[in-house]
C-alpha cells in the first residue's frame, strides 16, 4: 500500500533515526502543497522552524516568500518546502554524512509522492546532494539539470541565509534562477 505525503509525515514525526532526533523539539517535515510543480528543498530547521515546527520561517524564509512572489508570482502553500534533514542540528552545525544519510528516505518520499516538475535547491547542501557533486554552488547555479529518477529538473541557488550575508550581487543571481524556475514550470 502506498502511504499519502501526509501518513509519510505522521510517520516521519516520530522518527529516531539518527542522533539529531535527541536535540530535537519537533520534527520539521516540510510544508505546501501535496501536488505541488514546484520544491524547494533547503539544508535543516534552524532554532525558529524547530520551534514552529514549520520550515523557512525566520529571516531566510521571509526573503524566500518575497523574491518567490516577485520572480515566480506563488506563495509557499502553492510550492512545497522541506530540508533535507528534518530535525535541528544543534547550534545549526551542519548535517553529519550519517544524519544525512539516515534522513535521506523521508526526502526521497516527498519528491516521489509530490512529484514535483522542478526542484529548487537552495545552497550547497542540498545542491551537492541532489546532484550528487562535490562543485560547489556558486559554479552550479544559472542552468537547469534534468533529474531523471525524479523526472523532474533540478535548479540550483544560493540559499538564502547566504544572499542575506552576501548582499546585491547574489541576490540578483537568485532572482535570475527562480525566473528559471517560472520559465521551467511552464507548459
Ligand atoms: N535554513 C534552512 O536550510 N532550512 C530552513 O528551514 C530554515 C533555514
Ligand atoms: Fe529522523 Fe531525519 Fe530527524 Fe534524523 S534528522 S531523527 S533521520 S527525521
Amino acid at each position: 500500500m502506498t502511504l499519502t505525503l501526509a501518513q509519510v509525515g505522521a510517520e516521519a514525526a516520530r522518527c529516531t533515526k539518527c542522533g539529531l532526533a535527541n536535540g530535537r523539539t519537533q520534527v520539521v517535515f516540510g510544508m505546501g502543497s501535496p501536488d505541488a510543480d514546484l520544491m524547494f528543498v533547503g539544508e535543516g530547521p534552524g532554532a525558529e522552524e524547530d520551534k514552529q515546527g514549520l520550515p523557512f520561517v525566520g529571516r531566510s524564509g521571509k526573503l524566500l516568500d518575497r523574491l518567490m512572489a516577485e520572480e515566480i508570482g506563488m506563495t509557499r502553500d502553492q510550492c512545497y518546502i522541506a530540508n533535507v534533514v528534518k530535525c535541528r542540528p544543534p547550534d545549526n552545525r551542519d548535517p553529519k554524512p550519517e544524519e544525512v544519510a539516515a534522513c535521506r528516505p523521508w526526502l526521497e518520499s516527498q519528491i516521489r509522492l509530490i512529484a514535483p516538475r522542478v526542484i529548487v535547491s537552495l545552497g550547497n547542501f542540498s545542491s551537492k546532494l541532489l546532484l550528487d557533486t562535490t562543485t560547489g554552488i556558486t559554479k552550479l547555479r544559472g542552468q537547469s539539470y534534468p533529474l531523471p529518477d525524479a523526472d523532474a529538473v533540478l535548479i540550483p541557488t544560493f540559499h538564502p541565509a547566504a544572499v542575506l550575508r552576501g548582499g546585491g550581487l547574489q541576490e540578483a543571481q537568485m532572482r535570475s534562477d527562480l525566473v528559471r524556475a517560472r520559465l521551467a514550470m511552464a507548459p
